[in-house]
């Protein structure tokens, strides 16, 4: 970036840096590259941008978005950060954590964006040209995934472009998002740190640095959610999604991992995670496989089993999702 502000490592041409930050200052909706996934971002401080944030998706209201700033410092302007958050935040950002704490007194996070509640939920995203973005803007921007609510969420600038169509102002194309999956959330709100969502950090990670394990919220599909926003059926494809299969049936698409292959005939069509079994390469192409998948017409996509550790938890959380009952 040729800019005197913003990270170092930024190549955003100026001229879109400029008309990114002209459409957040004037309340539009921009589409955001992050490592995890895009976003749909708007000015987190200002309720009517925020509004249309859930308008575009046709989200339900109760569900608060993440706040995404810049660096270290201003999220520490809109969040409280005990020693817990500070260690997190230390280890892990720029990255794919949002760390949920409570709002700080001067906060400039709206309302409706936290859904009402007295927390904010906080990350840094990795990409400098994002965080480029992020700095010359100066507030915090409110960014959910950039897809309608409940279908697939968006790792290209096109699938931004084919979810959202003409109610996002500009896309900044940042290339596919590298980690492919959302953040880990983790709210560090009292004593202990409990996990919100698995994402693109695993748990055993997070635990290292917090030196114990993390209380686990529940995300159990029938019980109460607990956390506004884990909805049951939620990055669903067109298609039906089911999971654990250990055979194919005739006509049923399937997305596999690890190069294993299913008995039960040939499936319409086969897309593997990662054929060495690799569980973070599996987090990157989940969405655009699944994408890709329901593309192909099937109307049932059967999904061999993944291995539930590391980033394994994240994934066979969204597939789980994917699979429930809509
Ligand atoms: O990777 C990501 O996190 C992506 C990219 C764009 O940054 N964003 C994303 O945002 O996944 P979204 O809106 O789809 O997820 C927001 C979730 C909510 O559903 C909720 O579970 C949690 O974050 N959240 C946010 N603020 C919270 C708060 N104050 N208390 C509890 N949960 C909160
Ligand atoms: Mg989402």
């Amino acid at each position: 970036m040729t800019g005197s502000f913003g990270p170092s490592g930024s190549s955003l041409d100026p001229s879109i840096l400029a008309a990114a930050v002209a459409v957040l200052r004037r309340g539009g909706l921009l589409g955001l590259p992050t490592e995890t996934v895009y976003g749909l971002a708007a000015d987190a401080t200002d309720p009517r941008a925020v509004a249309a944030i859930y308008a575009a998706k046709q989200r339900p209201r109760f569900n608060p978005l993440i706040a995404h700033v810049a660096d270290r410092a201003s999220a520490e302007r809109e969040g409280l950060f005990g020693p817990a958050a500070h260690r997190l935040a230390e280890a892990f950002w720029p990255g794919p954590l949002t760390l949920v704490v409570p709002m700080a007194p001067g906060g400039t996070v709206c309302d409706l964006a936290r859904a009402g509640l007295a927390s904010v939920g906080l990350r840094v995203p990795a990409p400098a040209d994002t965080r480029a973005i992020l700095a010359a803007f100066g507030r915090p921007v409110a960014a959910p995934s950039a897809n309608r609510s409940g279908a697939l969420s968006p790792t290209t600038a096109i699938d931004v472009r084919a979810e959202l169509g003409s109610r996002v102002d500009l896309v900044v194309d940042g290339g596919p998002s590298l980690v492919g999956i959302e953040s880990t959330i983790v709210a560090c709100l009292g004593a202990g740190a409990r996990l919100l969502r698995p994402g693109g950090i695993a748990r055993a990670d997070i635990e290292t640095v917090l030196g114990h394990p993390l209380d686990h919220e529940t995300l159990d599909l029938g019980g109460p959610l607990l956390s506004p926003g884990l909805l049951p059926s939620h990055y669903a494809p067109r298609a039906l999604v089911r999971r654990d299969a250990d055979q194919v049936g005739p006509g049923e698409a399937l997305l596999t991992f690890g190069g294993r292959r299913l008995p039960g005939g040939a499936a319409a069509v086969t897309l593997d995670l990662s054929p060495s079994g690799d569980l973070v390469e599996a987090a990157t192409n989940l969405f655009g496989m699944l994408r890709s998948l329901d593309a192909s017409g099937a109307s049932m996509i059967a999904v061999a089993p993944v291995p539930e550790h590391g980033l394994g938890e994240a994934i066979n959380d969204r597939l789980k999702r994917a699979a429930a009952p809509r």
